[in-house]
């Protein structure tokens, strides 16, 4: 099955054949996702916790390519927002078709002065770097005017039919325009192609919108290029999945599907150990090394990157966070922190974003820990708060500590030296700091600074009421 990252052996064909030099990709994004009931466009929904957009940008990204602009439709500021500083981002109002859509764009590729511009569909995720690479390549050697990224499908039914000649193409006629020949076609339109920047610009001044859709489409500058006597080719793209897009919910979760398999299948094979997949899911920018082991309901999102001879699950959750090697992440959530080696986290604990967690520190059961640091081979075993705090080597903290940060209105840090004891219970008032060797005595509230080497006491001194039970009954079971 086709793999959905760049491999290292594509790097080198990156090389091979020179980086994109003065291009830029033009990414289609009007689309309104009325179809998947949801409040705004269709490129933010989510495959793989990531918006379709960014997939396509990063596979722009991954082929060298940075001069992005992105067309938008109504409720594109909300796109706007998520959308890398290095785009540019166009208005199309009215969705009159994808050669409208393009028009859009002209001023950014005239002003821009690009040799070539490549059109991709926002809403198809899976378009590669190497796709977009090796179009380039064929587009070049064969000095087209408009190379389409096709594909061969099963069932063409819905997409532009490409019509082949000799050694190029003479036109793509769209699904409703299609005659019983035509129709019968198996090689599609992708959505995405190539374009000489100057037979583009001119070719959009000829576009008409005479058609059963009454749309300007961007397929017509094939067409164009035939009747202008210049070369148009058709890049067949090696694997199907560059064109898959989604309509409807059904769509999206198919998406889902076919990427959360292909992911899986590249851990697989590079050595990760999944024994049984269920509810295991991981993110195509996370990366996992070799030994690791995910049990069931292990999800991994964003960038995580982690170690090997882990074993993270069951029921983890772990989002943009480093782990080192030789970790234990059990049923526990670990968020945009970063674990050296040899921690063990869990069951039940709560890693919020910003800690640093040091080598063979050990986080216990529901313990929860944020933007805090913890030092190496310290114990934090349950029932704990630790928050904005910094703490030492092998400290030990005893059950349902909790660290004040928050006196209402601000935030404030503890500091905990090496080598502390932190008795039960006991409370630290920020901003506080316990020495190097200190300890606190259990049920203890620390307001003030610990010297090192010292131990605090601060609780009610213990009263005893001798024969205070008479016997008559103070306690009853109801
Ligand atoms: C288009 C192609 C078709 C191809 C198919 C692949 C044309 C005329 N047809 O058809 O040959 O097989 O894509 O999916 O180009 N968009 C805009 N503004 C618009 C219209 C579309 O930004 O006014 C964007 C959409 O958001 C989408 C892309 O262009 O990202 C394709 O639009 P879509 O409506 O899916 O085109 P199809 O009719 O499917
Ligand atoms: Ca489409």
């Amino acid at each position: 099955m086709h793999r959905l990252k760049a491999q290292p052996a594509f790097r080198v064909m990156i090389r091979e054949c020179g980086k994109l030099k003065n291009v830029c990709a033009v990414i289609l994004a009007a689309g309104d996702g009325k179809r998947m009931k949801s409040v705004g466009p269709k490129v933010l929904c989510e495959v793989l916790f990531k918006p379709m957009i960014h997939w396509v940008a990063d596979a722009c990204a991954g082929a060298g390519l940075d001069k992005l602009c992105v067309v938008l439709g109504p409720g594109g500021d909300a796109v706007r927002e998520i959308l890398p500083s290095r785009m540019f981002a166009v208005d199309q109002q009215e969705r009159k078709g994808t050669g409208h859509a393009v028009m859009m764009a002209a001023d950014y590729i005239r002003n821009g002065g690009f040799e070539d511009v490549v059109v991709l569909c926002g809403d198809a995720p899976f378009i590669t770097p190497q796709d977009i690479a090796g179009s380039y390549r064929e587009h070049k050697e064969q000095e087209n005017a408009v190379t389409v990224l096709s594909a061969k499908v099963r069932d063409p039914y819905g997409y532009g039919r490409v019509v082949r000649a000799g050694r190029g193409i003479v036109s793509i006629v769209e699904e409703k325009d299609a005659d019983a020949v035509i129709g019968k076609l198996g090689e599609i339109n992708s959505g995405a192609f190539w374009f000489n920047a100057v037979f583009l610009l001119k070719a959009l001044e000829e576009l008409t919108c005479d058609n059963t859709q009454s749309e300007y489409y961007l397929t017509d500058t094939v067409a164009i290029a035939n009747r202008s006597e210049l070369r148009a080719g058709a890049f067949l793209l090696p694997h199907p999945n560059a064109v898959l897009g989604a309509n409807d919910r059904h769509g999206l979760q198919m998406l889902n599907t076919v990427a959360r398999r292909s992911v899986l299948d590249r851990l697989l094979e590079s050595g990760v150990n999944i024994p049984f997949e269920d509810g295991v899911i991981v993110s195509a920018d996370a990366g996992i090394a070799a030994g690791t082991t995910l049990l069931p309901g292990t999800i991994v999102k964003g960038s995580a990157i982690i170690g090997k001879n882990c074993t993270i699950g069951p029921n983890s959750f772990v989002e943009d966070a480093r782990i080192g090697d030789e970790c234990l992440v059990i049923s526990s959530y670990i968020t945009r922190s970063t674990l050296e080696s040899g921690v063990k986290i869990g069951p039940m604990s709560n890693v919020r974003p910003g800690c640093h967690i040091k080598t063979g520190a050990k986080i216990g059961d529901f313990v929860e820990l944020k933007n805090s640091v913890v030092g190496e081979h310290t114990a934090v075993a349950h029932l704990t708060y630790v928050g904005d705090s910094d703490v030492g080597a092998r400290c030990n903290f005893g059950c349902g500590v909790v660290t004040v940060n928050y006196d209402g209105a601000q935030k404030h840090r503890t500091t905990i030296g090496d080598d502390a004891f932190v008795g039960c219970n006991t409370n630290l008032v920020a901003p506080v700091r316990m020495g190097n060797r200190s300890y606190s005595a259990a049920g203890t509230t620390v307001t003030e600074d610990v010297p090192d080497d010292s131990l605090v006491i601060g609780r009610a001194k213990q009263t005893i009421k001798k024969s205070w039970n008479k016997g008559d009954g103070r306690y009853k079971k109801q």
